[in-house]
């Protein structure tokens, strides 16, 4: 099958973050500052219809990597590959076919509406850019995208500051839907609603899905609601992807060290009351440029090796990928000693 998205060894790096004077000084004196990589050599697929997760800590790349995707940002090296043709252009230089079958939903539903004008506008817009729809088709269409978010026909005259979190992400997720594409890049699309409302969208998004086929890049912190949502994931790691393969590979001993700190981590799981993923990168230290850059929070981390190598890429299967110098054999025996050491619950001093 070809896959509907193929993301090939893409890079995309910034000039680091600086203020105004500083930026002022470094152009006087010529400074050429090297570019960061936020993301390195990046490669995974998404499939028609499928759901693909993107999780790691803050900082790590992942909406770096959806931009890239939506054309918001160029990679310096690399592909991107949709429905077999190359896509690896800004937005600018897409065609409005491609443009519709790709599209963007964020954490704040405030970034995709305009807040001045009603929702019927905000759906419209959408509606008139793609499709030459017009008088009672267009507003069926409308009335048809808002039921399809159970939303009633009556939020077509609110404006979006009279909606809630979780009605505003509806209508957000009706925006996207009314391009009827074929990819929905979900940034961390529950994170700013109550957890009471992120399930009624989870549900809403696997709903979707089974009636228009559309596949989604779901990004996300929690990992309880990936292993529900998605068929595969990829775990990224300071740009790097550490770990890819189905949710059961993913969820299923043996993992790459960095994801089993992640599931270790989950709250209410026993050791931590914090998910490792709600971490800022830039918090837990840089990532080493020489050997494996998980070398320094790495507990099975090889000495004399994981510090001056670069991992290989390793097949555990053929959807199950992982960068590491560990064998799966030698991670199943890591990960069950360092189990069977760590006790869930600390021991209390009497
Ligand atoms: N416009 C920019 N200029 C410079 N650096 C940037 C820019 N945008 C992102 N970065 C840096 O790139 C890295 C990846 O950022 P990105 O936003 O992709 O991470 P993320 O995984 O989406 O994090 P979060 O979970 O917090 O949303 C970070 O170190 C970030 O500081
Ligand atoms: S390569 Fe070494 S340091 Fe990196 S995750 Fe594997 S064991 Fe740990
Ligand atoms: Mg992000």
């Amino acid at each position: 099958m070809t896959p509907l998205l193929e993301v090939s060894h893409v890079q995309i790096s910034y000039r680091p973050r600086r203020g105004l004077v500083s930026r002022l000084i470094r152009a006087v004196r010529s400074d050429t500052t090297e570019p960061v990589p936020a993301v390195r050599d990046a490669s995974f697929t998404i499939n028609p219809g499928e759901t693909v997760a993107l999780v790691g800590e803050s900082g790590s790349g992942k909406t770096t990597l959806a931009r890239s995707i939506a054309g918001l940002i160029a990679p310096q090296r690399g592909s991107l590959r949709f429905d077999g043709n190359d896509i690896t252009r800004p937005v600018h230089r897409r065609s409005a076919d491609l443009l519709r079958h790709i599209q963007y939903v964020f954490q704040n539903p405030a970034s995709s509406l305009n807040p001045r004008r009603k929702v019927r506008y905000n759906l419209g817009r959408t509606l008139d850019v793609f499709f030459k729809l017009s008088g009672a088709e267009r507003r069926d269409r409308m009335a048809e995208l808002l039921d399809s978010v159970h939303l009633d026909p009556g939020y077509i005259d609110r404006y979006p500051p009279q909606l809630s979190g979780g009605e505003a992400q509806r209508v957000a997720i009706a925006q996207a839907l009314a391009a009827e594409p074929k990819l929905i890049l979900c940034d961390e699309v529950l994170s700013a609603l109550d957890v009471s409302v992120q399930d009624n969208i989870l549900e809403l998004l696997r709903e979707l899905q089974a009636s228009t086929d559309v596949a989604y890049l779901f990004i996300a912190h929690d990992l309880a609601v990936v292993r529900w949502l998605a068929d595969r994931v990829v775990v990224l790691y300071h740009g790097r992807i550490v770990e890819q393969g189905t949710v059961e590979e993913i969820f299923t001993p043996p993992h790459h060290p960095y994801t089993a700190l992640l599931l270790d981590s989950i709250p209410g799981k026993g050791k931590h009351q914090t998910s490792a993923l709600t971490e800022d990168a830039s918090t837990v230290g840089t990532a080493p440029d020489v050997g494996c850059a998980f070398e320094p929070r790495c507990r099975h981390a090889i000495s004399g090796v994981c510090e001056v190598d670069e991992p290989p890429r390793l097949h555990d299967s053929e959807t199950h990928e992982v960068l590491c110098h560990l064998s799966a054999d030698d991670r199943t025996q890591a990960q069950v000693h360092a189990t069977a050491a760590t006790p869930d619950v600390p021991s209390q001093e009497t």
